[in-house]
């Protein structure tokens, strides 16, 4: 299935369906798909996934700038659910040249996209020309700039016409809410992070935990507008 018709069928169909039978039906449709995992609403994605396939294929974009505490988390995963967990890393040239023209932290002084851009845009870009289709835990409710994600969609930024890709965001319609109850109900390994304040988690540098009644993506890239608070991967968010 690969025509924009039925994808906007697909979607329509499973508009309301739950997390669990999204994932049942769209990996019977593409079997070769992989789960994109970094977050809470990641690990409760593979907790699913774990229960209806074998072994679900899950990958994760090693920027070289995680927490410690997020190393430790994506080896309690690992262990958690006995599953290979494949890390990918940026171009050492690309990434030795970023760093050799403009330091380590040039996000800061000039904006995150170039960083980014090295570090998970392109190890996916190579990635999902693998795969025929990939899981995100992407939610509604995240952001202004996720307020319309789709259950299904042709993912517009990493699909060409030789090789189309479709995302997936089964907790499109769940609140944060939603995934911390799942995740206390399964035991669900989750990041110790977020026992010290912080919500959304990306990188070290261009993450903060937040306060009271603060947005959760206010601690990711705090120096930037909230409508330019996507780094590639989800590109298609945020482009006409
Ligand atoms: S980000 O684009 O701002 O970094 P966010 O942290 O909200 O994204 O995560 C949204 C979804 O993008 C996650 O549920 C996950 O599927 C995917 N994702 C984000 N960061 C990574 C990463 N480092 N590795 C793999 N997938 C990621
Ligand atoms: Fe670089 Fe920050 Fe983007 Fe990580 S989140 S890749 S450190 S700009």
């Amino acid at each position: 299935m690969t025509t924009a018709k039925e994808i906007e069928e697909l979607n329509a169909r499973l508009s309301d369906s739950e997390p669990k039978d999204i994932i049942q039906e769209v990996s019977k449709l593409w079997p070769n798909l992989a789960i994109s995992f970094s977050g809470a609403e990641d690990v409760a994605l593979i907790e699913m996934a774990s229960k209806l396939l074998d072994k679900p294929a899950v990958f994760t974009l090693d920027t070289g700038r995680l927490h410690a505490q997020t190393y430790e988390f994506i080896e309690s995963v690992r262990r958690h659910y006995e599953l290979p967990i494949e890390t990918l890393h940026p171009d050492p040239q690309r990434l030795g040249q970023l760093i050799k023209n403009k330091g380590l932290f040039s996000f800061y002084e000039d904006g995150h996209e170039e960083c980014c851009s090295i570090r998970k845009v392109e190890p996916l870009k190579n990635k999902l020309a693998t795969v025929d289709a990939w899981i995100t835990g992407q939610r509604r409710d995240q952001s202004p700039t996720r307020a319309e994600v789709p259950i299904v969609q042709f993912d517009r930024n990493f699909s060409s016409p030789e090789h189309p890709v479709v995302k997936i965001n089964p907790l499109a319609n769940w609140s944060s809410e939603d995934v911390w109850n799942y995740i206390r109900m399964f035991d669900v390994p989750y990041n110790e992070l977020h026992d010290a304040g912080f919500v959304s988690i990306g990188c070290e540098p261009c993450t903060r935990s937040i306060g009271p009644n603060q947005h959760e993506r206010e601690g990711r890239w705090w120096w930037e507008e909230a409508t330019i608070k996507e780094c590639g991967l989800h590109r298609d968010n945020t482009k006409d």
